[in-house]
This record gives structure tokens, C-alpha cells and sequence, in this order.
């Protein structure tokens, strides 16, 4: 076989020695010979990437592996994307990354990536990237902080400072106490703690078959990641011999997969834009009623936080992920297969729980029905999604009169306002926060409760939005409505005392307005496309070219693959 990379390296001539000798720099003429595979290690950390930094380390051991089975590691930066950091929000550049990972890729002599990736939006970036280019690769997700602890107890990243907030804003808890809360809740390496987005995402590289299995959900800071790490390296060297590209392991079976596991863990809803992506990039017909279909009646298993008790490190003590997979491996597919080069499948059926009260056994579930609910109605021609499992029982059906909210910024000027038009039954409505009204679709769903309504201890409402929400985040929220106002959705069509009505259990989700009065109201409060101001640059381009969270806010132009053909040489 002969490698890609040989493309630069093999032969005689000018140009490929004007390749080797600017690469040798110490290394050994033969590393080029065309016998040693160049490995690529995708590397999201950085300064700026708290919840990746450790990910230098990570791939130090990736590098040992690659080297021990014959390959050449090579380290390529990929752009940070600090979930807490960046504003205006990191989904925003989610696209970017993972351009920049395809394009990087092919433009170099690489013939297969290890990608590491672990705060939200990296590893999806990653396997987006990975994806178009269709080589080999295989995903190290970096894991998750240790246990936080406050006041005694638990203490999740995230979860916690959506509970502490809620507890100042109801002047149950002091300014001080609550910063004391930060270096308590954060205290060590590795990405959030709770089933957040950044877990869920290892979680789903895991179903889709792309790490070694029972890596998932190993703490940042376990020996054990870094021997993954290292067997990861010497694997991917395995790749390239067999040729197992991400288009020959990811199959429409292995995001049946990744659908039952999100189920099982009670995953974030984020992860259902990020698998329409991936499933987009490798021409996969995966639609938003796949998640309800699929989803249905697969049990919710972990108790874990936002929703749960505990945290990923508890997780990794009851018996990690596999211990979960082994509950509903009949519901897998067991053709759908992984980077090892056998079915997901075949490294299920002696994980036992070692704490029943972390992993529920299939025949004692937390819930029965954990999947996540795909809406639709007037208000969502397109499909809305709601997690029942991080819901109110009791509003699941439930018709209230909007109060709505043209912007984060417009609800945060009017939400602590004492003679705001609102009471329990209210159904708060944010617009204008979809992919292109933001842009970028920010984690604003979960909006905070009016402070009088907190008072009289109200701690749950219902909540419509074309954002999304954060994956430590929880509540009755209907989000990822599609369309979403900026491109022309009903959602812009709705006024204060509107009634909305939410059934969960038949899928529905409305305004109660006939479609004359609807028309009538056309065109809406603003004009189409008038929520984001992108003049220039990246937000130009992607308010531009954007598509609806429906399918999983790609560019429009990304969706797809461009293979990993060597292009032309400038020399
Ligand atoms: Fe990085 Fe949560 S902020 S994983
Ligand atoms: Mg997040």
C-alpha cells in the first residue's frame, strides 16, 4: 500500500526533498521512507481551552504509541473553542474548527489523525472535520474534572452555578458564599463533570465506534487515560494499514448507536445538533425523528447531573460506560462497528454495575422512556426538541399565555421587573437565538424564572426558544425550534398573551392562532434575517450560509465530503 503521505515524501527530485528537509530538523531520513505512517494528533488544547489544557499531556502519550508501532506523531493545533469563554457563544466557531481541521488535513502530508477533543464543541468539531476528509482517525475524548464538592455535598460544574444563581437571586445565598463555590466546584483537569454536553459528546464518540471502547467518561486526571492514550497512538498506526477510514466505522447503525447511549445516559440535547452534523458530513440520512424514534422506550439508566445526583467520576466508579452499554445491548445494532475493526457490540456483556444507585440495571430504571422528544405544530413546522427527563412531570401538557422576549438581552432588561405581565402558568418565549438570529445559537433556553415567581416557589415553567440550552442545564424547555424567527419561523409571529399549548406526549407544540391570523401578522416584528448585524468576517459567512439546528446548523456548503485527494503542488 502506498501511503498519502508518500504524495509529499516518496521519490526523487526537487519536490519531495524540498518536503523532507524542511520536516527533518533531528528526525531520521527513513521516518519518510514510505513504511511509517504520518499520524496527525488534532489537539484542541490551549490556554484559553481550560477544560483541554491537559490534552498537551494527552497527546504526549499518543505520540509514544504512534512512535512504538512504527509511525511518526505529528501535532496540529486546532483553533480553542473555551465553551465559558468565548463569546458570543463557542457554537458559533464550531464550524470554523471543523473546517479548519478538513482543510488541514487534506492540505498536509497526513494518513490518519488521532483527535482530541473533550470541552463541548471540540469533539463534534473534530469528527466534522475528520469527516469530510475520510481518512483514518480515531477520537481520545479527554475526560471529565474530578468530583466538585460544596456545603458537603456534590457539586457539579455548571448544574451547580445554575442552582447557587437561582439560590442569590432568591437571596437564600450570599455574593461571598458564592464565589467561595468556584474553586470547589472546579478542581482539577478535564471538562465538566455533570452529563453536559462535553461528556455526552466523549460518550457518543464512543457508540459511534470511535475510540477504544471503555474510554469515555475516563477522568481527566486517571492514570488510566493516558495508558488509552498510548494504546490509542499504536492504533491508529493499525488505521492505516487496514485502511478503516471514519466513513468505513460511522454508518447510519452506529448513530442508532450513539441514539440508544444518549438515551441511556440522559444526554445533552446538544448532542443532537452535533450528530445531524457529523451524520451530514458523511452523507448519512439521519433526521430529528430518528432521535424520537429510536429513542423511544430506551431507559434512562445513569443518575447523573443536571438531572441526577451524581457525577462522571461516580460514573467511572460504578463501571463507566460500557457497564451502561451492557444494559441495553440488545438495543444496539450489532452490525454498527468501531475503530477496533469488530462490532460495538462484541465488547459488550461482562461489564457488571458496581453502584446500582449511579447505573440503574435495565429492569430498574430511573425513567422508561428517556429518549428525547421531537416536537411539531404551528410553532415549529420544522421540529423543536424537548428532554422530558429534565422536565416537570406535570407540564409535559400544558397551555399557558406567552411573554415573550425579542432577545437575551431584551429578557434580562425586563425579567426582574415587578410589574412584568407573568405567573406560574406563563409560557416564556426567547427568539431571535436560533443559528443565524444570534448567531451561533447560544445555551439561553433555560431561561432564569422571574424573581417574584422564585418567591412564591416556583421552580420550573415552561420555556420555548430557538437557542439551545446548556447541557448541565434543566427545566421544561421546548428548544432548537425550527424554523427559528430570524429565517422566518412562526416563533417571530407571536405576541404577548399569545396561548401556547405543549404536548409532550403527542408531540405537539402550538400557538393557538388560526393560519389567517398567522399570515396576517406577516411579515413578522422584524424583517427576516435582521437579528444578526454580521458585516464581516466568519459571521458573515456563516449567517449567510447557516442552516437550521434541523438538521444540525452546518454551513451549508460544509455538508458533505471532499475526500482526501492530494491537491496540487505549488513548488
Ligand atoms: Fe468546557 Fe464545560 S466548559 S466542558
Ligand atoms: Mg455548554
Amino acid at each position: 500500500m502506498t501511503l498519502r503521505s508518500q504524495d509529499w515524501y516518496g521519490g526523487d527530485g526537487r519536490d519531495p526533498y524540498i518536503h523532507r528537509a524542511w520536516m527533518r530538523r533531528g528526525i531520521p531520513g527513513d521516518a519518510f521512507d514510505g513504511k511509517r505512517p504520518q499520524i496527525a494528533i488534532a489537539n484542541t488544547a490551549g490556554d484559553l481551552v481550560p477544560c483541554n489544557l491537559h490534552l498537551n499531556e494527552v497527546a504526549q502519550y499518543v505520540k509514544n504509541g504512534v512512535y512504538e508501532a512504527g509511525g511518526i506523531p505529528l501535532e496540529i493545533p486546532v483553533m480553542g473553542l473555551g465553551e465559558t469563554l468565548v463569546k458570543p457563544t463557542a457554537m458559533l466557531w464550531r464550524n470554523l474548527a471543523a473546517m479548519q481541521v478538513e482543510e488541514m488535513l487534506r492540505a498536509n502530508p497526513v494518513d490518519a489523525v488521532v483527535l482530541l477533543g473533550g470541552c463541548d464543541k471540540t469533539i463534534p468539531a473534530l469528527l466534522m472535520g475528520a469527516a469530510s476528509v475520510d481518512i483514518p482517525a480515531v477520537v481520545v475524548p479527554g475526560g471529565p474534572m474530578l468530583n466538585g464538592h460544596f456545603r458537603g455535598e456534590l457539586m457539579g460544574c455548571g448544574t451547580g452555578v445554575w442552582q447557587l444563581s437561582e439560590e442569590v437571586r432568591a437571596g437564600t445565598l450570599s455574593e461571598a458564599e458564592f464565589e467561595r463555590s468556584e474553586t470547589a466546584m472546579i478542581r482539577s483537569k478535564g471538562h465538566c463533570n455533570t452529563m453536559g454536553t462535553a461528556s455526552t459528546m466523549g460518550i457518543m464518540a464512543e457508540a459511534l465506534g470511535m475510540t477504544i471502547p471503555g474510554l469515555a467518561g475516563t477522568p481527566a486526571a486517571d492514570a488510566r487515560l493516558l495508558e488509552a492514550a498510548h494504546a490509542t497512538g499504536r492504533l491508529a498506526v493499525e488505521l492505516v494499514a487496514e485502511q478503516r477510514t471514519v466513513s468505513k466505522v460511522i454508518t447510519k447503525e452506529s448513530f442508532h448507536n450513539a441514539i440508544v447511549a444518549l438515551a441511556a445516559i440522559g444526554g445533552s440535547t446538544n448532542a443532537v445538533v452535533h450528530l445531524l452534523a457529523i451524520a451530514g458530513r458523511l452523507g448519512i440520512d439521519l433526521t430529528l425523528d430518528d432521535f424520537d424514534r429510536i429513542g423511544a422506550n430506551v431507559p434512562l439508566l445513569v443518575n447523573l447531573q443536571p438531572a441526577g445526583e451524581y457525577l462522571m467520576e461516580d460514573l467511572f466508579r460504578a463501571g463507566g460506560v460500557l457497564a451502561v452499554f451492557d444494559q441495553v445491548k440488545d438495543l444496539f445494532d450489532p452490525s454498527a462497528q468501531t475503530v477496533m475493526g469488530v462490532p460495538l457490540t462484541d465488547f459488550l456483556g461482562e461489564h457488571p454495575v458496581w453502584d446500582r444507585d449511579v447505573i440503574s440495571l435495565r429492569e430498574d430504571p430511573l425513567q422508561d422512556d428517556a429518549g428525547i422528544a421531537v416536537l411539531r405544530g404551528n410553532l415549529a413546522t420544522r421540529g423543536a426538541i424537548i428532554k422530558p427527563a429534565a422536565a416537570t412531570a406535570e407540564l409535559l401538557v400544558h397551555r399557558g399565555k406567552a411573554v415573550v422576549f425579542d432577545s437575551i438581552e431584551d429578557f434580562h432588561a425586563r425579567i426582574d421587573d415587578p410589574d412584568l405581565d407573568v405567573d406560574a402558568d406563563s409560557v416564556l418565549v426567547l427568539r431571535g437565538c436560533g443559528p443565524k438570529g444570534y448567531p451561533g445559537m447560544p445555551e439561553v433556553a433555560n431561561l432564569p424564572l422571574p424573581p417574584k415567581l422564585l418567591k412564591q416557589g416556583v421552580r420550573d415553567m415552561v420555556r420555548v426558544c430557538d437557542g439551545r440550552m446548556s447541557g448541565t442545564a434543566y427545566g421544561t424547555v421546548v428548544l432548537h425550534v425550527a424554523p427559528e424567527a430570524a429565517a422566518g419561523g412562526t416563533l417571530a409571529l407571536v405576541r404577548d398573551g399569545d396561548i401556547i399549548s405543549l404536548d409532550v406526549p403527542n408531540r405537539r407544540i402550538e400557538v393557538e392562532l388560526s393560519d389567517e391570523e398567522l399570515a396576517a401578522r406577516r411579515p413578522p416584528f422584524r424583517e427576516t434575517g435582521s437579528f444578526a448585524h454580521a458585516e464581516r468576517g466568519w459571521q458573515k459567512l456563516y449567517v449567510e450560509h447557516v442552516q437550521g439546528a434541523d438538521t444540525g446548523a452546518d454551513l451549508d456548503f460544509l455538508v458533505g465530503s471532499s475526500g482526501s485527494v492530494v491537491t496540487r503542488e505549488s513548488h
